[in-house]
């Protein structure tokens, strides 16, 4: 049976006092970490599958245990599709549903190392998938939601059209006030109820009866 999830909860009842101090800062600068092993590993094996592929590349980045990269891959039949999750736990999990579709693709790697490799690669996405990402709700934890992270800049340079979705309706507006910051146009987020439920936790929030909320952008038609 499916277990019922709790409403996020935050100190925070609207967007981040620092948002706007911190996207600036993040959008002048560049992460020079260094990128562990495994998403190294991870980068290695998607450039091999892109280049015999061929077609434009889509990204499921926080994908779980898959589900969505599966549907998103009959979404995009043209287009390699590539999950992303830092979860060995969860990847583990992928092959439990059968083998996965022909375009689609799950990758062990830290979607941050994904990003900042593709885009010093110099290559573009089709589309980005952000399903539910962790909200991180407390303040001090700003700098961990993908909008306030220092490879939001690299997340901007991919391109495509970007899709979010959150149970956190704070996490989507902040989404669009960082874009919006960085020159992308952004409609505000919408709720939305989900028909066929897209991904395990789409189907667990909207099960408990929360309100789903859903941004869409083009991150290629900047103001
Ligand atoms: C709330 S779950 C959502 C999973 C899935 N998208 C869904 O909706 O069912 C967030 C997922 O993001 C993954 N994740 C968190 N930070 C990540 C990162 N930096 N890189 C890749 N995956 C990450 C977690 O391991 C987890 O599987």
């Amino acid at each position: 049976m499916m277990k019922n999830s709790r409403q996020v909860h935050s100190s925070q009842d609207g967007p981040h006092p620092s948002l706007e101090r911190v996207v600036a800062r993040h959008l002048s600068s560049h992460s020079r970490r260094p990128i562990p092993a495994f998403s190294r590993e991870a980068y290695d094996a998607l450039r091999g599958v892109l280049d015999a592929h061929g077609g434009p590349l889509v990204l499921d980045s926080g994908c779980g245990i898959g589900m969505s990269t599966r549907r998103l891959a009959a979404m995009h039949p043209l287009a390699l599709v590539v999950g992303l999750d830092q979860s060995d736990h969860r990847v583990a999990k992928v092959a439990a549903s059968g083998p996965l579709p022909p375009g689609a693709l799950v990758l062990r790697a830290q979607a941050q190392d994904i990003w900042r490799l593709l885009v010093e690669d110099g290559i573009r996405l089709e589309a980005h998938y952000l399903l539910y990402p962790n909200p991180w709700p407390k303040p001090g934890h700003l700098q961990r939601r993908w909008h306030a992270h220092e490879a939001f800049s690299d997340l901007l340079a991919l391109g495509g059209t970007l899709e979010l979705r959150t149970n956190w309706s704070t996490y989507a507006e902040e989404f669009a006030m960082a874009l919006r910051l960085a020159g992308i146009e952004a409609d505000d987020p919408t709720p939305f109820e989900p028909g066929d439920p897209l991904t395990p936790f789409e189907a667990k929030y909207h099960a408990t009866g929360h309100t789903l909320v859903r941004l869409r952008a083009d991150l290629d038609a900047a103001r």
